[in-house]
C-alpha cells in the first residue's frame, strides 16, 4: 500500500509520454528527411546542364564584338578579319588566352575558363566564308 501509488502513476505517465515522444520523433524525422532530401536534388537537376553549356554568342557580344564586330570582319584597332583568317585552332586558342603580341587584343586567360576559350576559338572558325 505504501509503495503502490508512487510507482503506478509514473509508470502510466511514462508509457503515455513515451508514445507521445515516439510520435514526435517520427514526425520530426519524416519532415526533416523530406526537406533535406528533396531540395538539393531539385537544385542539381536544374543547375548542372546550365553550368556546362557555354553561350559563345553571348561571350562574343560581351568580350569580342567591340574589335571584331558581329560578323568577325569589323577590324577595329587592326583586329584580324576572322572571315578571312586561315589560322588553326591552336593559334586561336593561344591568342585568345594570351592576347596578341602587340598587346592590342586583350588576354582572356584570366577572364574565361579553358573550356570557354576553346569554345570561342571554335566559334571564330565559323565566321570564315566558304
Ligand atoms: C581590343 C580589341 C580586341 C578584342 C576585344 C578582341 N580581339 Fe581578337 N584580335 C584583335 C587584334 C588586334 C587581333 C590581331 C592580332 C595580331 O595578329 O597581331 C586579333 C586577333 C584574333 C584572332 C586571330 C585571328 C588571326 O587570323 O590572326 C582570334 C581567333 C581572335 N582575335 C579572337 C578573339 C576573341 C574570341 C575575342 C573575345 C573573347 C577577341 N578576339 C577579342 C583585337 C581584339
Amino acid at each position: 500500500m505504501h509503495t503502490f501509488t508512487p510507482t503506478k502513476i509514473p509508470a502510466v505517465m511514462q508509457k503515455f509520454s513515451l508514445l507521445l515522444l515516439l510520435a514526435l520523433i517520427v514526425l520530426a524525422c519524416g519532415g526533416g528527411e523530406d526537406a533535406a532530401g528533396e531540395a538539393p536534388m531539385a537544385k542539381k537537376s536544374t543547375k548542372e546542364p546550365a553550368a556546362k553549356e557555354i553561350n559563345v554568342k553571348k561571350i562574343w557580344k560581351v568580350r569580342c564584338i567591340a574589335c571584331h564586330g558581329l560578323y568577325g570582319d569589323m577590324g577595329t584597332n587592326g583586329a584580324a578579319n576572322l572571315q578571312e583568317s586561315t589560322r588553326d585552332l591552336d593559334y586561336r586558342i593561344n591568342i585568345i588566352a594570351n592576347g596578341s603580341e602587340n598587346g592590342v587584343m586583350t588576354a582572356f586567360g584570366d577572364i574565361l575558363t579553358e573550356e570557354e576559350i576553346k569554345a570561342m576559338a571554335e566559334y571564330t572558325m565559323t565566321f570564315k566564308k566558304e
